[in-house]
């Protein structure tokens, strides 16, 4: 028998007062295996087709998805490497040991170049400076590379190297997991420090710059209380204070079990209470003059798989795509306080958008889930009636929902819908009614697969892939198991 369907009712009168910062669907991409070489730069005489030496067709595939905000050069190498190496000729520039990543690094790709892909595929830089084998003077000089248009030492620098305008960077941060790669501190010693960076970057940078602190890991949840109590006095020079939290581990990256499967989803749980407990604490440490906000620059599934010796590479199924999604969901409810997320890595790294081999490329379905969320981002979030939920039985005993769901109303009036069905074997009807408005539903997008285990590969490089659903007339629709489904509605 048919169960009764779920009943969603939608009010536009209902909206939470909080926006969906577009900066919550942000990247970040490190001097880390096959990332930048060849993910993003191949060189301006690669038979692979280049625009300034930064491939094609990642520009064409990532300019699509307009992404808000890319974080460069760390992760671990941010705190390993000194900016100046990549600037200027090429031919000139030094070879480094990318010491984390234990690769050489031959600085074609620096500033400049970051800058340009930037402006190629039309988003927002967010450089991270290097606190723990760096100086406050080179971070200064870099942000006047960056950002200064008088006649300094180093706005005359960029100039002589072509770039006449300043790139106005507005995200800084300031070391990267400086409790671990980024110098092993105490939070008290990294508080010190950080007060030195930002005492001068803040000045350099003016208001218009917002100053990332490395915050905690799941691991080490009380670095982020000591270094907000150490900061006392001059928390006016945090503007937002950065977490970062994997997930992964939850058996092979393509034959996983269906306990593992569900296993990855409960892992949202473990993001929802740090994000919980960080807002609690930068709302705590904020004043009416100053208010802190949360990143999370660092996110994303991580198999075990993924190791060094490959460059931390790994394969992304459809698995991997929902539990962005339902990352996307929880990142909405922290509207408001969760400024940004970075999710990592853009390409050929972890949960990579785009896998590259030669002059080749095929989006993951992580790609499409950003994709297909995009209408979500400077929308209100809208409160809503969800119920009865089904339910499902976790590995860990405890039973968590099958379907999620996240509901925005853009300034037109146009509501959107994502709604996540994790269940691997039940649809879901879901009765979609409307209260003080007449929106009906105008188009359908569903991403799925037979099975949570597919993946796009060079053989089947469209085996997922988001399809159009022809919306009935009537209010119920059917949600299969392990999809996304997004829908429009307009009055
Ligand atoms: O994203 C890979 C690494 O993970 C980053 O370099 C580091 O910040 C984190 O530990």
């Amino acid at each position: 028998m048919e169960s009764a369907p779920i009943r969603l009712q939608i009010d536009p009168l209902r909206t939470t007062g909080r926006r969906i910062d577009p900066n919550l669907y942000g990247q970040f991409a490190e001097h880390l295996g096959r990332c930048v070489y060849p993910g993003l730069w191949v060189g301006d005489s690669s038979p692979i087709a280049n625009d300034h030496g930064l491939r094609l067709d990642v520009i064409s595939a990532l300019k699509t998805l307009e992404l808000p905000v890319v974080r460069w050069p760390g992760g671990c190498f941010a705190d390993n490497y000194h900016w100046l190496d990549g600037v200027g000729d090429r031919s000139q520039r030094p070879r480094r040991h990318n010491l984390w990543w234990k690769q050489p690094e031959n600085n074609a790709f620096g500033t400049d170049e970051f800058m340009t892909f930037c402006r190629l595929i039309d988003t927002e830089p967010y450089l991270v400076v290097n606190v723990g084998s760096g100086s406050v003077q080179e971070a200064i000089n870099w942000m006047e590379y960056c950002n200064s248009n008088q006649d300094t030492e180093f706005t005359a620098l960029r100039k002589k190297h072509g770039f006449n305008e300043p790139y106005n960077v507005r995200y800084w941060g300031i070391g990267n997991e400086s409790w671990g790669c980024g110098g092993k501190m105490r939070p008290e010693v990294y508080a010190d420090l950080y007060r030195r960076f930002a005492a001068y970057l803040r000045p350099m940078g003016g208001r218009d710059v917002r100053l990332i602190a490395c915050g905690s890991y799941p691991d080490f949840p009380d670095w982020d209380e000591r270094f907000l109590a150490a900061m006392q006095g001059a928390l006016d020079h945090v503007d937002l204070l950065a977490l970062h939290i994997y997930s992964g581990w939850m058996g092979e990256e393509v034959n996983f079990s269906n306990q593992e499967y569900y296993q990855l989803f409960a892992a949202i749980d473990i993001m929802d209470r740090h994000l919980r407990r960080a807002s609690e604490l930068v709302t705590a440490f904020s004043t009416a003059d100053h208010r802190i906000g949360l990143a999370l620059d660092e996110w994303g599934v991580w198999h075990r798989q993924a190791v060094v010796e490959n460059g931390l590479q790994q394969q992304n199924t459809l698995r991997d795509a929902l539990f962005a999604a339902a990352s996307f969901h929880l990142f909405h409810r922290y509207a408001g306080t969760l400024e940004m997320a970075n999710m990592a890595q853009t390409v050929n790294v972890l949960q990579a958008l785009i896998h590259t081999r030669g002059d080749r490329i095929v989006l993951t379905p992580t790609f499409h889930v950003f994709d297909l969320l995009k209408p979500h981002r400077n929308g209100q979030l809208l409160d809503f009636d969800f119920s009865p939920l089904p339910m499902i039985d976790f590995p860990d005993q405890r039973q968590r929902p099958a379907l999620s769901l996240s509901a925005t109303i853009t300034k037109d009036g146009s509501i959107f819908i994502s709604l996540i069905n994790i269940d691997l074997e039940r649809s879901f009807a879901v009765e979609c009614r409307m209260i003080n408005a007449l929106h009906k539903i105008r188009s359908i997008r569903l991403l799925s697969a037979e099975d949570p285990r597919e993946h796009n590969s060079f053989d089947l490089p469209h085996a997922i892939t988001p399809r159009e659903v022809e919306p009935s007339g009537d209010e119920v629709i059917q949600v299969p198991p392990h999809s996304l489904m997004t829908l429009s509605l307009q009055a």
